[in-house]
């Protein structure tokens, strides 16, 4: 089996310097090793580096269009290409505006497939703004009300491109929600479970309804992992911390019942602020994490009680 790193150097999405440092920080914290250590073949793409794009005016409430415009293109287009190799596609953020091509990429391959996507957002922020709702205009604000066809800013990608269904976009971690982004997600029926979800019902409960929905629709699962899900105190290197986020154990809870399900298609890694982190250290719990979401484990046997 063969994982295929993509590393995504964008930062112009998130309103300030650092997540370009992202994909340099994850090959020095040995994310390549890690996953090679788990029996991969681990091909490493390099880093994407697309021009602005021309055709893209810039936009006042959608900040650095034609930058971000042209790496949501080059996204798909290779996330696209190391799916239909077989490979399961890591990026390597960079901000949370490339999901606007990873999630296009895969819902573009699951549609070959004649499978549902499914994608799973572990992320403080619902990033469901529309440019005319965003407070902020950052684009990584924006990116699953994209890929859900709710947020047409420009012709980034075609207009018939596969679209992913808000109702197949499952929402965990959630503490930070605009005005008019709660509307968004309510009416478009986004399923969102908030920390009081996870502390009311617990982490492996929530996760095991999720994944029970995809694998009974014969879906693909697409996951995107912000580091704000996590709470500032275990990862400190982003740029958009909110107190009270998920715990290092619940986090890797999550990513062992990942991996005992066998059904997760594709990763993204964002908003790692290298240049915000504490000697690395988010670097690395993020390695570690998408090793636990690979197979490793502490025992050499399943979860119990899975
Ligand atoms: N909701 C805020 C905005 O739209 C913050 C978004 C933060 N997103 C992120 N990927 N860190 O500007
Ligand atoms: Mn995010
Ligand atoms: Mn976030
Ligand atoms: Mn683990």
């Amino acid at each position: 089996k063969t994982v295929a790193l993509i590393g995504v150097p964008l930062e112009e999405g998130s309103g300030r310097g650092g997540c370009a440092m992202g994909p340099a920080a994850y090959r020095i914290a040995g994310i390549a090793s890690a996953l090679g250590e788990l029996g991969y073949a681990v091909e490493d793409r390099g880093d994407l580096r697309p021009q602005p794009a021309a055709d893209l005016a810039p936009m006042d409430r959608a900040k650095h269009l034609p930058v971000v415009g042209a790496f949501t293109r080059a996204i798909e287009a290779e996330t696209y290409a190391a799916a239909t190799s077989g490979a399961v596609p890591i990026l390597l953020g960079g901000d949370h505006s490339l999901s606007m091509g990873s999630v296009s990429g895969m819902a573009r391959y699951a549609a070959t497939l004649d499978r549902p996507l499914y994608v799973l957002w572990l992320d403080a922020h619902s990033d469901f703004n529309a440019p005319e709702t965003s407070p902020s205009g950052n684009i990584h604000g924006m990116p699953v009300a994209f890929f859900c066809g709710k947020a047409e800013f420009a012709p980034i990608l075609p207009s018939d491109r596969p679209l992913v269904d808000p109702r197949r976009v499952y929402q965990v971690g959630i503490r930070s929600v605009d005005e008019e982004e709660r509307r968004l997600i309510r009416e478009n029926a986004v399923n969102v479970f908030d920390m009081r979800a996870i502390d009311e019902e617990g982490m492996g409960s929530i996760l095991k309804r999720i994944l029970a929905d995809v694998r009974d629709a014969g879906g693909l699962l697409h996951v995107s992992l912000d580091v704000d899900f996590l709470d500032p105190d275990v990862a400190p290197g982003v740029g958009t911390t909110v107190p009270g986020g998920a715990t290092f154990r619940e986090a890797h809870l999550i990513m062992e019942l990942l991996h005992d399900s066998g059904l997760v298609s594709s990763l993204d890694l964002v908003e790692l602020n290298p240049f915000l982190d504490d000697r690395g250290r988010s670097a690395r719990i993020m390695v570690e994490l998408a090793a636990s979401l690979f197979g490793k484990r502490i025992l050499d046997r399943p979860t119990r009680g899975g």
